[in-house]
């Protein structure tokens, strides 16, 4: 019997393996365990996404925890290759470019089990973000590339990747859009923005994270800012008093939301403004503005095809581009959807294993 360990850790990771777990439970000649590192343990951060994506409980669950990146990377890599030499896997599987994408391909690579990443090929070109580390130490040592858009194949290739290692399949985290999407109706639109942050460079600073607030609600005119937010961004938020600052007729502070709270509201917003990875993705497959707090982007195709605008963190130029969607005055929002991100990636990626695992 062929034996699959899927890991995840992050929030980020769980709306891209479930579609995968899904697939794979309908076979019956593949065991697909489940394995949750512990790098994201709140309920509000965790637990409500394995529940609402119908994945149930993780059949392995590390408990790893919070701490610096060679902390919570180390603990991860010590207790996954106990896992991985009791469980012999045929296969690990790893999602997207978080630290326990990173320290599960490294103990799985050295114990001579092969790897398939989810979502590879990905660059930023910016390698003083941590996920950029992530994804260019993974892509290294993986064997089988799963992309989600044309750009990550021009990178594996030109790192030397051969052609039949890659495989261009779309995107697993539009799968999971895809299904609630057909199941659950669009809300209607309402007079607001949703705002997410949580990028150690746009919240760990008081000041920066202050002008950058501030230049969002100066943006946001007559419409009101949800803003779910992450557990790094309320520390400094608490630690600076900024919180005790904000308009409240304007805010609208939340914990972090769940799946489909986060994604009603991102249909019925206005724009959404934003640090995150996968958001950009998501607001161009619903059509919704998205404007990116970052210099630079690992999904171009969200620029190029998608609703999505690069803005960097310049406070004026962050008002300017608020200003032109809360006034229904930005340009170019015609979008398209990227090829293949039709709700099936899940389906190809594991017809592939299947197939590879079988001739191996
Ligand atoms: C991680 C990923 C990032 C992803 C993000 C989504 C890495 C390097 N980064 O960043 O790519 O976009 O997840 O959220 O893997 N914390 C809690 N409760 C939790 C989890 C975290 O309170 O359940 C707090 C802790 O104080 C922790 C801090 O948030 O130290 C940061 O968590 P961590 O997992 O290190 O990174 P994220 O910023 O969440």
């Amino acid at each position: 019997m062929i034996k699959v360990i899927s890991v995840v850790g992050a929030r980020p990771n769980f709306m891209k393996a479930a579609p995968v777990k899904h697939a794979f439970d309908s076979l019956k000649n593949v065991t697909h365990l489940l394995l949750h590192t512990g790098q994201h343990y709140d309920a509000a951060m965790s637990d409500i996404f394995f529940e609402e994506l119908g994945m149930g409980k993780p059949d392995l669950f590390l408990g790893v925890g919070s701490g610096s990146h060679a902390e919570q990377t180390a603990k991860i890599m010590i207790e996954f290759e106990k896992v991985c030499i009791e469980q012999k896997p045929n296969l690990v599987i790893v999602y997207g470019d978080v630290n326990s994408t990173l320290a599960a391909s490294i103990v799985a690579k050295k114990l001579n089990i092969k790897v398939a990443h989810v979502e590879s090929g990905l660059r930023s070109f910016d390698r003083e973000m941590p996920e950029e580390i992530n994804r260019i130490v993974t892509d290294s040592i993986t064997d089988l590339f799963f992309v989600t858009e044309e750009s990550g194949r021009t990178h594996l290739l030109h790192d030397g990747k051969k052609y039949e290692q890659i495989f261009f399949v779309g995107n697993t985290m539009i799968d999971t859009l895809v299904h609630f999407c057909t199941n659950n109706s669009a809300p209607q639109k309402g007079n607001y923005f949703v705002l997410t942050l949580h990028r150690p460079s746009n919240v760990d600073n008081h000041e920066h994270l202050k002008a950058l607030l501030q230049s969002i609600e100066d943006g946001a005119g007559d419409c009101e800012i949800y803003f779910p937010v992450h557990p790094r961004t309320m520390k400094t938020l608490k630690d600076s008093g900024i919180i005790n600052n904000l308009n409240l007729t304007k805010w609208k502070l939340l914990d972090p939301a769940g799946y489909k709270d986060f994604i009603t509201m991102v249909r019925g917003a206005k724009g959404v403004v934003t640090d995150s990875g996968g958001i950009q993705e998501e607001t161009t497959w619903l059509g919704v503005p998205c404007i990116t707090l970052r210099e630079s982007t690992e999904r171009p195709s969200t620029v190029e095809l998608g609703t999505n605008t690069l803005i960097g963190i310049e406070p004026q130029m962050v008002k300017n581009a608020v200003s032109r969607i809360a006034t229904n005055t930005a340009q170019n929002l015609y979008s398209k959807v990227p090829p293949l991100w039709d709700g099936r990636a899940a389906e190809r990626i594991v017809n592939i294993i299947m197939r590879e695992l079988s001739l191996s």
